[in-house]
């Protein structure tokens, strides 16, 4: 039945990104404009003892400068993830305190952009200096809490089931380790950037990258007591996002007070230098997983232990524990979150938060107890995948994981893989084969959506929902055309300003899944308003009515299935890597990726959500790591160049598949999303590699060049 819905269809968004007609925040021609550059700590823990801003507000064209000595009215918002949420809870300007380097603590407001940055030097800050915690062995961990307010936890404190330590004293093979990740930056193309625009006192214009422009409207709306009618968010594009451009930052929060206090339209552009520190990474890890097997290779008990690191002034724990009683079943399994406060940035969520660091350890241990079984790695997962979330308890709809392991490796070859390290050399170096299973939950939100059915058979689509690069225009199209049975190239989508319909999240991987039946119903109803059963049959009432438009509103929101079903999909990763050891060098030579995420929207945007993930991935695994200096305790890579990541000579060809079947337990349209998951697993299929190339176990990332010398 399906017409549009599967096939490959080109970006919509893709010529106006390729041509530089795409409007990015700081792109906004704003008539009057002024602009303002941060000023920002130099210690990591401390107060500001004095801060001398003369030199500053005397500089050419300075039109004001705001410390925690004039800084601008704002309200505290509830900061409920559901609601209202800024990403870190203290205000700025609210105090004389420095919590860590590179935190905001001042903005200076210029007629240029060159002289507000000039006069920022210009302020002179004395501290009082403590020595920055900077070190996770130096740190407190404790139980992780909640984050967000009640409504919204992620995964915090204790699980237990079954009886851990009967099962370690029977075991056949036993995993004990300890696996860690670095801190890494989110790094998007577009910087963080936002231009806030008054009218009077009273109401906003606010352009800035947004994944859910809904929630920062309210946001704004509670940081300056006004109605949330009076803010409005423009968001038509982003340059990449993946959790970091979700809520107001601190810099965003400033520049929006500072601009109502002067009442003149102004822009604040981060630097990359001001990114690395302010708006958010991903924390280090630390965990220790045990595996307990018996001798035909069943599990009978694992335990994850999981740390990370959040800032002394918001919450955010790593969940790396939420994915472990999903992805492989055992009677025994004991899950502990920690968390430690250290004087850094906030961390947040960045692709897959939790799945992505999580099953780094799971599908590596998964890895080495296969080895020490003597199994197939792809066998010692098919037998152990899980039944049923061992949380909740519920089963899981529409799962294909057994699919993505079978495809993957037939699709790979893995059958010729010899289970022997050091076993394949091509051209003077070691080559390895690795593989891991991949998995994100299905999450889905309350939506609605306006569709128009014009005259002429065009046919308009509206929603203040996000396309944060991920390809939702393309796929909300594609659902119009489908329902009404028009040509793809007839729909027009307008998305991301908050004057259209809500339109939800651009995050969690369910922006698709949570539009795609509001877009279906919306579709639905105009036909019914027609009359009609087809969208040009609509369109021929529609010119003998002699109105505009047949025009419909829908929603669609969850509703009972999330309490008889679990959502989740699926995947594996299948790669081959090549070893120089006398170099350290590691390439990554082959890779397949077969993903089940319930119904295909649009082939070619899926596919490319997978390889983007793989990217991401690969970058994970063998470059990304940020460290702070131990004494000042700013971040030492500061920019594109200092923090590495592949480039296209990175990268080889990137095979994806899709298996399964349309998940309708979960949604009318069977859509689970794919934002995230691609790059789940990927580190550990890759390490998986390492370890058949050269009998090198790594449990540290990234796979530097030092770490594979000899
Ligand atoms: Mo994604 S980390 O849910 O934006």
């Amino acid at each position: 039945m399906s017409k549009v819905i599967g096939t490959a269809v080109s970006r919509q968004d893709g010529r106006a990104k390729v041509t530089g007609t795409a409007t990015y925040a700081a792109e906004h021609q704003i008539p009057g404009l002024v602009h303002g550059y941060l000023v920002t700590a130099t210690i990591a823990n401390g107060r500001i003892k004095s801060i001398d801003t003369s030199a500053a507000q005397k500089a050419p064209g300075v039109i004001a400068v705001f410390t925690h000595k004039n800084a601008p009215p704002m309200f505290k918002p509830t900061n409920n993830f559901m609601t209202s949420k800024i990403y870190e809870a203290r205000l700025p300007l609210s105090d004389d305190k420095v919590h860590y380097g590179g935190q905001i603590i001042g903005l200076v407001v210029a007629d240029t952009w060159e002289r507000s940055r000039h006069a920022a030097h210009l302020v002179k800050v004395e501290y009082e200096t403590q020595k920055p915690l900077l070190d996770p062995n130096n740190a407190t961990f404790k139980e992780a809490i909640s984050m967000f307010g009640e409504s919204f936890v992620l995964e915090k404190g204790q699980f237990a089931t079954g009886d851990f330590t009967t099962a370690m004293a029977d075991a056949a093979a036993k995993i004990e380790v300890t696996y860690t990740t670095s801190t890494e930056l989110h790094a998007p193309m577009e910087p963080h950037a936002i231009i806030a625009h008054w009218q009077g006192q009273e109401a906003v214009t606010i352009y800035e990258p947004s994944q859910w422009v809904i929630n920062t409207q309210r946001t704004y709306a509670e940081l300056f007591g006004i109605p949330a009618e009076k803010v409005r968010v423009v968001t038509p594009f982003l340059g990449g996002a993946f959790g970091c451009k979700a809520f107001p930052w601190p810099h965003g929060v400033l520049c929006a007070a500072a601009a109502r206090q002067i009442q003149r339209p102004l822009k604040v552009v981060l630097s990359r230098r001001q990114m690395t520190a302010n708006t958010g990474h991903r924390s280090e890890t630390e965990q220790r997983l045990s595996l307990v097997a018996k001798g035909d290779g069943m599990l009978s008990a694992i335990a994850h232990e999981a740390k990370s690191y959040t800032s002394p002034v918001d919450v955010f724990a790593e969940p790396c524990t939420g994915i472990t009683p999903v992805m492989y079943g055992a009677p025994n399994l004991r899950l502990n979150q920690e968390i430690a406060v250290m004087n850094i940035g906030t961390p947040t969520f960045m692709r897959a938060p939790g799945e992505n660091p999580g099953l780094w350890a799971i599908e590596s241990a998964m890895d080495e107890l296969a080895w020490a079984l003597q199994l197939d790695p792809v066998e010692l997962r098919l037998k152990n995948e899980a039944k049923a979330h061992q949380k909740t308890g519920l089963p899981f709809s529409a799962k294909h994981f057994a699919d993505c392991l079978k495809v993957g490796a037939e699709q790979f070859g893995w059958q010729d893989r010899k289970m022997q390290v050091r076993s394949l050399t091509r051209d003077g170096k070691l080559i390895g084969w690795g593989m891991a299973g991949a998995t994100f939950p299905g999450y889905r939100g309350k939506t609605s959506v306006k569709v128009r059915l014009l005259p002429d058979g065009k046919v308009h689509v509206l929603t203040a929902g996000n396309d944060m690069g991920t390809g939702a225009y393309t796929v909300v199209a594609v659902t119009a055309a489908e329902a009404l049975g028009v040509p793809v190239e007839n729909v027009r989508v307008e998305m991301g300003d908050s004057l259209l319909p809500d339109g939800g999240i651009a995050g969690g991987s369910q922006m698709t899944a949570s539009l795609a039946p509001a877009v279906m119903q919306a579709c639905q109803d105009v036909l019914k308003a027609a009359n009609c059963t087809t969208g040009s049959d609509a369109c021929a009432a529609l010119r003998q009515s002699g109105r505009a438009a047949f025009e419909a509103t829908a929603s669609s929101a969850p509703g009972a299935e999330g309490k008889k079903w679990a959502f989740q999909s699926w995947g594996s990763h299948f790669c081959e890597v090549a070893v120089d050891e006398e170099i350290g060098r590691l390439r990554v030579t082959r890779w397949v990726s077969v993903m089940d995420i319930g119904r295909v929207m649009n082939a070619k945007t899926a596919a490319s959500q997978v390889r983007g993930g793989v990217i991401m991935g690969i970058g994970q695994a063998l470059m990304e790591e940020c460290h702070f200096d131990p004494n000042l305790g700013n971040p030492v890579v500061y920019d594109l160049a200092t923090y590495h990541f592949p480039a296209h000579a990175d990268i080889p060809r990137i095979e994806v598949a899709f298996v399964g079947e349309p998940d309708l337990n979960f949604n009318p349209v069977g859509a689970r999303g794919v934002g995230e998951i691609g790059i789940t697993g990927v580190a550990a299929a890759v390490a998986n590699a390492v370890y058949h190339a050269t009998g090198k176990r790594l449990r540290s990332l990234p796979l530097t060049p030092d770490k594979l010398i000899g």
